[in-house]
């Protein structure tokens, strides 16, 4: 076909289509530019977004099921509850280090989202957390990987999902800093897909004259970005069977939990998640619930208020289980997810999306101007076969940043991070200075060479000097 032609074919589609505005800035653009937006063009599938600005976009969101049908799921305890329990948590914990010590588990970070909330310019996987030292969220998980690798004597696998929007950025940071002492080979970073940003009226909306407005297309994108990277061909040439999955804000996560990763592996779960008992009805996780007998999570805008206050007898909240977007993922269930049949489905979010009007100025919105659509990769959870949920003691394992101030804020998260250190140094018998409100009067980091979890603080109790009120403490 000649250029002129296929021009023509182009806009006879986009006419059919509504989006004949993408080529309105036509005349105006040098032949490189022609081709990349033609390019871009190209890709849309413009079948599919007609169906997205049909059923997202100019409608209202839909509830993922209908309300009556919510049930609490439920979980099993960070402690056994029955004699048969403890025997089946033995069984698990040696047989997840057993998978462990046999290279069958990868590490999996989602890290691809914008971060904008924090405020904090690049990667949000770059932002320095850690009370002394400073250690970006990335180097406190690699850390974490190097430390497990020694004390199992395997090869943890790390896969690091980036977007385009942060992609090349990511790359430099890892190379800058050497991987931070893991085997560049064993690292793979690799990058979801995007989709096209709309209007309220579903026009595509257009970043410049020669380029579409696409943002990344949810942690969901995971399962597709895994399979099209040639990630999930890594994980089978290395005959990793399990990934632990976690979310790029919480540097209090346990990566290579044996517990979890036993409990998963011996109840024949395809997916699994990690819960918390949620400290308010309204508190913004995404609530497990059953869903005609499927553990499903429902976000804490969907879950209808008489459901959310809902109580039992005992007062305590009748849907409890918040997740915090921790997972155990079978790598056979993502290859089942990634075929087309499986596909998870998308969300809408309403957002203020920066782009150019019909004249050609650039807009930066104030107020939301149009939708993004998303996938989340809990949507995968009701299609596995079989899917367990185990809860933590928050303090020991979430401790998300997400704002720059308030909840969830970077100095909410420091300060668990120093309680957490704290309590472990106690329970080992190390004396922690602390105010009168019960705050450590201190600032103590534990590196994850010194101790993965509080388990392993006893053995070093020689290696502890006394703390001082107002002291600085850093175990390595
Ligand atoms: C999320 C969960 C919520 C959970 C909470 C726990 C959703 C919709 N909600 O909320 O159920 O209780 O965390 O902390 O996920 N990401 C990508 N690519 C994307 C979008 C996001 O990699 O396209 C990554 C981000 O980098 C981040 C994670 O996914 O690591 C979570 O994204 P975010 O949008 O911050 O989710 P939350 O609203 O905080």
């Amino acid at each position: 076909m000649t250029h002129g032609n296929e021009l023509e074919e182009i806009t006879r589609q986009l006419r059919n289509h509504h989006q004949e505005h993408l080529l309105a800035f036509w005349p105006q653009l040098d032949p490189r530019q022609r081709q990349e937006l033609l390019g871009q063009i190209r890709e849309l599938d413009l079948a599919k977004v007609d169906e997205w600005v049909e059923r997202l976009v100019q409608s209202a969101p839909e509830l993922p099921v209908a309300r009556r049908d919510f049930e609490p799921a439920t979980s099993y305890g960070p402690e056994p509850r029955s004699p048969a329990e403890r025997r089946k948590y033995k069984e698990a914990i040696d047989l997840g280090e057993k998978l462990i010590s046999r290279g069958k588990v990868a590490a999996m970070v989602v890290a691809g989202g914008q971060g904008t909330r924090l405020g904090f310019d690049g990667p949000k996987g770059n932002f320095p957390i850690s009370p002394i030292k400073q250690k970006t969220l990335f180097r406190i998980f690699a850390e974490t990987i190097q430390a497990v690798t020694q004390r199992y004597g395997a090869t943890c696998p790390w896969y690091v999902m980036t977007s385009p929007m942060n992609h090349a950025q990511t790359v430099a940071i890892f190379k800058d800093n050497n991987y931070y002492g893991l085997d560049a080979k064993d690292v793979f970073l690799f990058q979801q897909g995007t989709l096209p940003n709309f209007d309220f009226d579903g026009r595509v909306l257009l970043e410049d004259k020669a380029r579409i407005a696409r943002s990344p297309d949810g942690h969901g994108g995971c399962i597709r970005a895994l399979a099209r990277s040639g990630a999930l061909a890594d994980m089978k040439r290395r005959a990793v069977e399990y990934l632990s999955y976690w979310q790029v804000d919480n540097p209090l996560v346990r990566l290579f939990d044996p517990l979890f990763i036993g409990l998963h592996a011996l109840d024949g779960a395809e997916m699994s998640s990690r819960a918390v008992i949620k400290n308010s009805p309204k508190e913004k996780v995404g609530n497990f619930c059953l869903v005609d007998g499927k553990i499903t999570v429902i976000e804490y805008s969907d879950l209808p208020d008489e459901l959310a206050e809902k109580r039992r007898p005992d007062g305590s909240l009748a849907f409890e289980l918040g997740s915090i977007a921790i997972h155990i993922i079978s790598t056979c269930f993502v290859e089942k997810l990634s075929v087309e049949a499986y596909s998870l489905p998308l969300h809408k979010a309403v957002k203020k999306i920066p782009h150019i009007d019909p004249q050609g100025h650039r807009i930066e919105p104030k107020q939301p101007n149009g939708v993004k659509l998303e996938s989340f990769i809990f949507d995968a959870l009701p299609m596995a076969r079989k899917s367990i949920i185990l809860d933590i003691v928050r303090s020991e394992q979430f401790a998300p940043v997400k704002n720059a101030t308030g909840e969830d804020s970077v100095e909410v998260t420091l300060r668990m991070m120093v309680e957490r250190a704290a309590a472990w140094l106690e329970s080992a018998g190390v004396k922690v200075p602390r105010n009168p409100d019960g705050s450590a009067d201190c600032t103590i980091e534990i590196a994850p060479s010194f101790a993965l979890d509080q388990a392993d603080v006893p053995a070093k109790r020689d290696r502890i000097p006394p703390i001082q009120p107002g002291d600085k403490l850093y175990l390595a």
